[in-house]
């Protein structure tokens, strides 16, 4: 992740690429982040007079990189270091024996991940690896970026491009917008859609939002805790579709903060610098810090200032169960067994931003103009014998009043939306609170009457509880703007009952509409749900078209390389 200058690439046929403006930037996205991303590459190549080509890895000819000379990959990794399906084939392709020879490629790897996961930014480090295995040279060292991309994006850009535009023969004018469209012709896949000019709001200028609503939707005795959040947008300018997501920048809670300062045996108003900033430490722990997720680079950098607890080594040595490590403990566990003397700013530069988190929109703006609606569950746990909250849940759930303010922007998600075509179904399968973005696509669908039928699969513990935003679906249901509702309350009877069991019920409906063009929707747990519903789902391809394992898994992989098998999960 360093930005150490690379070794300079043989600078001929970079000057001959640089000539002829021969510059592809490759992106292979899940969610969207990486088109992003790209998109900032693009721009910073456009604004230094070069002609980038984006292009997409979902519909890129392996064959093709054969004939680049300048590519700058921008990739993202997923879950438990697996690429995104759209980069699948290529990731795929270009690990194989098949892979041709790169000697003529001069490359750059932007590598996008979350820090959270332990195998961060996998998919990046396995492209620059091979793409230097393969003959390529860098042009820069890769960039691993965590989930807030943009600034180092930008810088990374700057720094890749200065160095083309040393071989660039005389400085080219700059071409902006439509220009440089029509240079190029048809060779730009689509530019992220762009918020309406007027506003932009991202982490250094979010909008204050009030919250209007706060609304339990869990009944007495339930084992969750689920709550329907209403935010005004008013007077914001704000806008959103449904698919996207809300970011919402969450405080600390004031007890865990002052658990952190008890271990750290530091004073609430100890001053500290953070990005130029004199703040003091509760500000700091509050607003600004990470205190429950611990990660791999936070330990590292504790490691480094306790050096007497040289056992903190052998952890992050212990690859297997580092993991395990990190997920029981938080910054407070952590000073507490392993006491270090810092002072504020030594504890403030082991940590890691507090980041924002994401939260599918749960409302359509049609329905409810200048008003954004979550569906945000409560996560309370014990570890390490003290009571945890997450933070963003907790944040919402218990210190954030009617009437008060949250800061908030909008992350578009370019894929997870509803289908071009109005007279296309959808089957929704979305357990838990993971039925947030199916409220909105139901709602958006009933304003704009689109005729495609609407199925949505929903499942919760218990059905006198846990029914979320039970009315409405019946109301939709009574008028035609929800066509099928299953559910699956998995403790209301001895057998737990899950969702995909009702698709695997209903498989040869499921199967009819994926032939008709169904654009099928997975929202909610990753690990466990989302995993299961794609294998009933494989059950129910192999079993309807009478073909074997290999068709079902050929068959679901070209669904998700139109995009019409879509994936929220978290
Ligand atoms: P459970 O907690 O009773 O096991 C939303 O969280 C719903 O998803 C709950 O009813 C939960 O059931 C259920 N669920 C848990 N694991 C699941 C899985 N692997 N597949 C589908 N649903 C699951």
């Amino acid at each position: 992740s360093g930005s150490a200058p690379a070794p300079l690439a043989a600078p001929a046929a970079a000057v001959a690429a640089a000539e002829t403006g021969r510059l592809t930037i490759l992106f292979g996205s899940q969610t969207g982040n990486s088109q992003k991303a790209a998109g900032i590459v693009a721009e910073a190549a456009r604004r230094r007079g070069l002609a980038p080509t984006v292009r997409d890895m979902n519909d890129y000819p392996p064959r093709d990189l054969k004939t680049e000379q300048l590519l700058l990959v921008v990739v993202s990794t997923q879950g438990e270091g697996d690429p995104p399906i759209a980069a699948e084939e290529l990731h795929q392709f270009l690990l194989s024996t098949r892979a041709p020879k790169l000697p003529e490629l001069q490359y750059a790897v932007l590598a996008l991940g979350d820090k959270s996961y332990l195998q961060y930014c996998q998919t990046g480090f396995e492209f620059d690896q091979r793409l230097a295995e393969l003959g390529g040279r860098r042009l820069a060292e890769r960039l691993d970026c965590d989930v807030a991309f943009a600034d180092e994006t930008r810088q990374w850009a700057e720094q890749v491009l200065s160095r083309i535009a040393e071989w660039q023969p005389a400085p080219a004018p700059v071409a902006t917008g439509a220009a440089v469209m029509a240079s190029v012709g048809g060779s730009y896949a689509p530019e992220p859609a762009a918020l309406p000019a007027a506003v932009e709001y991202n982490a250094r200028h979010p909008f204050a939002a009030e919250l209007l609503e706060k609304i339990q939707l869990n009944g007495r005795g339930s084992t969750r805790e689920t709550y329907h959040l209403e935010f005004s947008l008013a007077d914001s300018g704000l806008t959103y579709e449904p698919g996207d997501a809300l970011l919402v920048q969450p405080r600390n809670r004031p007890t865990l903060v002052q658990e952190v300062l008890e271990a750290a045996r530091l004073t609430a108003a100890a001053p500290v610098r953070l990005d130029a900033e004199e703040l003091d430490l509760t500000t700091a722990l509050t607003e600004r810090l990470e205190l429950s997720v611990l990660t791999r680079d936070v330990l590292e950098r504790y490691a480094a200032v306790a050096p007497q607890h040289a056992e903190l080594q052998e952890i992050l040595a212990d690859k297997p169960n580092l993991g395990t490590f990190l997920y029981g403990r938080d910054v407070a566990d952590l000073l507490t067994e392993f006491p270090v003397d810092l002072s504020g700013q030594q504890l403030a530069a082991v940590l890691r931003p507090l980041p924002a988190r994401a939260y599918s929109i749960a409302s359509s703006l049609a329905a409810h103009p200048e008003e954004v609606h979550l569906t945000v569950g409560a996560v309370r746990y014990a570890t390490n014998g003290r009571a945890k909250h997450g933070t963003c849940s907790g944040y919402q759930a218990d210190h954030l009043a009617v009437g008060e303010h949250a800061r908030v922007w909008v992350d578009r998600n370019e894929y997870f939306k509803l289908p071009p075509d109005a007279a296309t179904d959808l089957i929704m399968v979305g357990p838990g609170t993971g039925v947030a973005p199916f409220r909105a696509f139901v709602e958006e669908r009933a304003e704009t009457g689109a005729a495609g039928r609407n199925w949505l699969l929903f499942g919760n513990p218990h059905f006198t509880t846990d029914f979320l935003y039970q009315t409405e679906w019946q109301q939709h249901l009574k008028r035609g703007t929800l066509n099928r509702l299953d559910l699956a309350f998995s403790r209301d009877q001895a057998a737990k009952i899950y969702v995909q069991q009702r698709l695997l019920e209903q498989s040869r409906r499921v199967y009819d509409q994926l032939e008709n063009g169904a654009y099928f929707y997975v929202c909610g747990d990753k690990t466990r749900m989302a995993h299961d519903v794609q294998q009933a789902l494989l059950r129910i391809i192999q079993q309807e078209s009478g073909h074997d394992a290999d068709y079902a898994a050929e068959y679901l992989r070209q669904l998700k390389k139109a995009r019409r098998f879509l994936e929220d999960v978290y």
